[in-house]
């Protein structure tokens, strides 16, 4: 143990965690262990929701809503049930209020294109406001502006500080009378920041506009109390908090999701169907044409069951001693500079850094020889990256798995890199 990890407290059993996690035991590059360093972009899946994926698909699989045979209830009861776990994960009122989309970039999609197809109140057209912040991934940006092309509405975003904060000096002069909707991230994706949510709903409130929070980074690492965030929407993903891939989150309060129209049509999403025209079901199933992700929604499930057993508070209280650490061992690597909240305070597991002129993929490249797995690029987070001059950045994010001795790794990983290249 390195006397730089004397100290450290808040860490989780990782040595019994790390066993419910088969592909952390892989070995890559001729026997080199595999230190994984980017559950931002996706988590590792224990055995628990690998099991349940392929029990769901052994014994329980068919069409949801629809059978009357004995299977089919069973596959039900399954992918309802996960929206039941769900809910109560996130303090949702309502289990109606849960609805399953492909990931968060459908959700955020979905959001978007309700307010662009509703009726007044929540109209968003040329006379209106759409808001969200430089620092988001791109699935917060891109759908705004595809709105604000289709209807005419402005858009305007939040700028960012120096150190990787938002910038809400303006707070008056962008969210104004004229916002429909102020669509902001919790947890940054490619510099950890922490965003100050209550200040921002806050002024959103006081002029009647929507909220809208991608949780992405945030679901799988902290308790996420939908009622205590006081949103509309609050959008995530379930491969990014242990769960499969193909499936994702948007909660919504369950007015907005009565009064607001649907956007995909099609299967299961129906009252009533004529030639001339639809009445639709009531929320969450409005928003769910088509066969549903049934097995990935019963993955979900056992993912909420597996952090939910650990416990939110510890393993948020982990990832922060553990960001806590790499800080100052990042820190200590000469040339490194941390693009974003260079602190541990109000900062999630995420840290992105540029080394000397040393190209990001480069660095990638030589840590992945050593068997470190990172992040390189503009993590789709590209307005950040212009924000500070660079091209791209190097990214290590942590997760309930990760140990001091990985960052460890990575800082001599990253001397590796710089003796390589001189
Ligand atoms: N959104 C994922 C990331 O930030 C892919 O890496």
């Amino acid at each position: 143990m390195t006397d730089a990890r004397q100290g450290l407290s808040g860490l989780l059993d990782t040595e019994a965690i790390r066993k419910d996690f088969p592909i952390l035991d892989r070995t890559v590059h001729d026997g080199k262990k595999i230190v994984y360093l980017d559950s931002a972009a996706t988590s590792q899946k224990p055995r628990q929701v690998l099991d349940a994926l392929s029990e769901y698909y052994e014994r329980h699989n068919a069409n949801v809503h629809r059978g009357v045979y004995t299977i089919a209830e069973e596959a039900t009861a399954l992918y309802e049930g996960a929206r039941d776990k769900v809910a109560a994960f996130i303090n949702a009122p309502s289990r109606n209020e849960v609805i399953f989309t492909k990931n968060a970039s459908e959700s955020l999609n979905l959001v978007a294109n309700m307010l662009g197809w509703a009726d007044e109140p929540y109209r968003v057209d040329s006379d209106t406001e759409i808001v969200t912040t430089e620092m988001e991934h791109h699935s917060n940006i891109v759908p705004w502006q595809l709105l604000s092309q289709r209807t005419g509405a402005k858009l305007k975003w939040f700028g960012i500080t120096d150190d990787g904060r938002l910038d809400l000096s303006n707070i008056d002069e962008i969210i104004t009378e004229k916002t429909k909707i102020v669509s902001f991230t919790l947890v940054s994706n490619i510099m950890g920041t922490i965003n100050p949510v209550e200040a921002i709903v806050r002024r959103a409130q006081q002029v009647g506009a929507l909220v809208c929070i991608d949780a992405s980074q945030a679901a799988p690492h902290m308790v996420l109390d939908v009622q205590a965030l006081q949103a509309d929407f609050v959008a995530f993903t379930g491969h990014k908090m242990v769960g499969p891939t193909g499936i994702g989150v948007l909660w919504g309060r369950q007015e907005l999701l009565e009064d607001l129209p649907p956007f995909l049509g099609g299967g299961e999403m129906i009252e009533t169907v004529s030639m001339h025209s639809s009445t639709y079901a009531p929320a969450p199933h409005k928003f769910e044409a088509g066969t549903p992700p049934i097995a990935q929604a019963v993955g979900l499930g056992a993912a909420v069951d597996y952090l939910s057993a650990i416990g939110m508070e510890n393993i948020h209280r982990h990832e922060q001693a553990i960001t806590e650490y790499a800080v100052r061992r990042l820190l200590e690597v000469p040339d490194l500079r941390i693009i974003g909240p260079a602190t541990a305070e109000d900062r999630g597991a995420t840290i992105s850094f540029t080394l000397g002129d040393i190209h990001p993929h480069d660095v990638g490249q030589v840590l992945d020889e050593q068997g470190i797995a990172v992040r390189v690029g503009h993590h789709c987070a590209r307005p950040v990256c212009l924000r500070y001059g660079i091209p791209a950045t190097t990214r290590a994010s942590f997760y309930l798995y990760s140990t001091p001795a990985e960052v460890d790794a990575l800082v001599d990983g990253l001397e590796h890199v710089r003796n390589f290249f001189g």
